[in-house]
């Protein structure tokens, strides 16, 4: 290879990875947060869900496995911890402004209100959703709390948690960069 031909060689190699980092650093430029969620008890559900701070909304992305067929009720809860085999150390839902239970994003909903999930046939389920009333730091922060999964729909509209029945899957909310 003649001199010229690898310095041509290097100079594109240093664009792409100039490139590269360009896209990277710009990535990096959003707050965000992550939760592993495991399951419960003898549970099988797990999965992962993602918070991306987007201007003024929280892009929620999940995704789960081990589901039941059919719709689960998933809702931030209050507090970090998962250690009791029904999730109840979770607490409630994350309602800082107490509002009453309903559908995600809506003005009379709790901020923890995430509303369903809905596996498919193989207990594969997605969710993307953007919410406005969420936000990643502060008091009022979602870091440090809980994503719950339920073993039934979320009414939407039963008080105080949507009746969607048993805890079977609970994660701790912390701290990322995307
Ligand atoms: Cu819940
Ligand atoms: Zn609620």
């Amino acid at each position: 290879m003649s001199k010229e031909r690898m310095i041509l060689l290097g100079a594109g190699l240093a664009l792409l990875l100039g490139a590269g980092c360009a896209r990277a650093c710009f990535m990096a430029g959003h707050p965000a947060a992550t939760c592993q969620v495991s399951a419960l008890g003898s549970g099988a559900a797990y999965g992962k869900v993602t918070f991306t701070q987007e201007d003024e909304d929280v892009l929620v992305e999940a995704e789960f496995h081990g589901l039941t067929p059919g719709k689960h009720g998933i809702h931030i809860h209050e507090h970090g911890d998962c250690d009791s085999v029904d999730g109840a150390s979770a607490g409630g839902h994350f309602n800082p402004t107490h509002r009453q239970h309903g559908m995600a994003g809506m003005e009379d909903s709790h901020e923890g209100d995430l509303g369903n999930i809905t596996a498919d046939s193989s207990g594969h389920a997605r969710l993307t959703l953007r919410d406005k009333w969420l936000k990643l730091s502060g008091d009022d922060g979602i870091l440090g709390r809980s994503v719950i999964v339920h073993a039934f729909e979320d009414d939407l509209s039963s008080q105080p948690a949507g009746n969607s029945g048993p805890r079977i899957a609970c994660g701790i909310i912390s701290a990322a960069v995307r």
